[in-house]
């Protein structure tokens, strides 16, 4: 390919940039196996860096439900949603996410990112203040910057900063808060209690992702938001008020592909003609759909209540870490794991050392986080057995000391 040459050394310049920096990604092949592990240049690891918190990717329901899905409709969903893209699969799936969230109605969108960007930037007005959480993902604060409306950062440590910028701000349409709900690099619950009490007191609505959240929390798995109404610590018509969607990925403990937001019927028949990331794009694929639908219905059904088996091991992993003084944050019994290690050269050099020794842990630098706070990111899985844990737990103490370097 004949690329313009001032395009060819641009791209040189940038990634030598990014080399001097240590900041340089390198693309992995890895062939994703059963039981939470995979290969890599021919080895098996153990992965610990995927976010099939539940490992719905590998459970033989969930390949079968794709597989007949495929057999009977095909694989690809061929026309956005709003042409002829719609199928019984996704109808089952747009069913079960209902079920699930206890919402009337749901829209299915590509990806999570697709959901957050689309849904976003349609519900909330030019004329209107968004306010964005510091340490939201990419796509919700690309939600908040499409929608044109006025954009303030907040932190969640600070919200006495929001409640002034809320008192401020009264005279705005409306006024919106937008957070994950897990914070998928802090590993941190968002205070949506605190939240949901000033966006009563200050007439504000939120919008949130539960990303990392469903599968993990909540009584049947169903995210932080379900929490209120299995425990009626607010009102449940008071969290309906102010939390009118909430947005999910079905990438992550779903184990399939794709992003959905669930909400009143009137407001997503909104999305429907409105969303730009759902009207203008092919629909979620066939075999997506029916994994999905039935890695929800497994959760749903579930009667050796996985989630809290994941969270038990989690907590428990994350105390053996910090008995052995690694600096580790997050929520206690969070299965993301993160471990600072600072250096953005050092956490790349430990993770190859745990490569080496059998295990595929992520290392995240700048610009995913802010500088200085590189760090190993550890996601468990729940099928990982304690004995699996412990020998990650040797591997970081000795990754540390140096001794996995060949
Ligand atoms: C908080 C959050 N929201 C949305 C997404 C995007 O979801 P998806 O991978 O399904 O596009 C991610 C993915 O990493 C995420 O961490």
């Amino acid at each position: 390919m004949n690329t313009p040459s001032f395009l060819q050394n641009e791209a040189i310049r940038n990634l030598q940039l990014l080399e001097e920096a240590n900041l340089r990604r390198q693309q992995r092949l890895v062939t994703p196996l059963s039981n939470g592990r995979c290969l890599v240049n021919g080895r098996e690891l153990y992965d610990f860096s995927s976010n099939d918190y539940l490992g719905f990717s590998q459970h033989p329901e969930v390949i079968s439900a794709a597989v007949r899905a495929i057999q009977e409709y095909g694989v690809g969903s061929r026309a956005s949603m709003l042409v002829s893209g719609w199928s019984p699969v996704h109808q089952l799936l747009k069913e079960r996410i209902c079920e699930l969230e206890q919402t009337e109605s749901a829209l299915l969108f590509s990806s999570g990112y697709a959901a957050c960007q689309g849904s976003i930037s349609a519900i909330i007005d030019e004329n209107d203040i968004v306010f964005c959480e510091r340490n939201n993902h990419a796509c919700l604060v690309d939600g908040c910057r499409l929608s044109n409306a006025k954009f303030r950062v907040y932190r969640s440590e600070r919200l006495e900063i929001l409640e002034r910028e809320l008192m401020k701000n009264a005279s705005f349409p409306k006024r919106w808060i937008v957070t994950e709900t897990v914070f998928g690099m802090d590993a941190t619950i968002a205070p949506m209690d605190e939240l949901i009490e000033l966006a009563e007191k200050y007439d504000a609505y939120i919008i949130c992702d539960e990303a990392h959240a469903s599968g993990v929390y909540g009584s049947r798995g169903a995210g932080i938001i379900s929490r209120f109404y299995d425990d009626f610590t607010i009102p449940p018509d008071i969290v309906e008020r102010r939390v009118p969607i909430r947005i999910g990925t079905l990438s992550k403990a779903f184990g399939s592909q794709g992003g959905f937001v669930a909400g009143s019927p009137e407001l997503i028949e909104l999305l429907w003609n409105r969303a730009k990331t759902a009207m203008f794009s092919t629909a979620l694929s066939i075999p997506a759909c029916a994994a999905a639908a039935r890695a929800i219905q497994l959760l749903m059904e579930d009667t050796k209540n996985l989630p809290e088996k994941l969270r038990n091991r989690a907590a428990l992993f994350r105390s053996h870490l910090m008995e052995d003084k690694f600096y580790v944050f997050g929520e206690p019994d969070n299965p993301i794991i993160p471990v600072l290690v600072e250096d953005p050269k050092l956490v790349i050099k430990m993770a190859d050392d745990l490569k080496r020794a059998g295990f595929l842990v992520a290392a995240i630098r700048p610009p995913t986080v802010p500088r200085g706070t590189s760090r190993l990111r550890i996601s468990l899985n729940a099928n990982f057995s304690i004995d699996d844990l412990e020998l990650l737990r040797t591997a970081m103490n000795k990754a540390r000391d140096g001794k996995n370097a060949k």
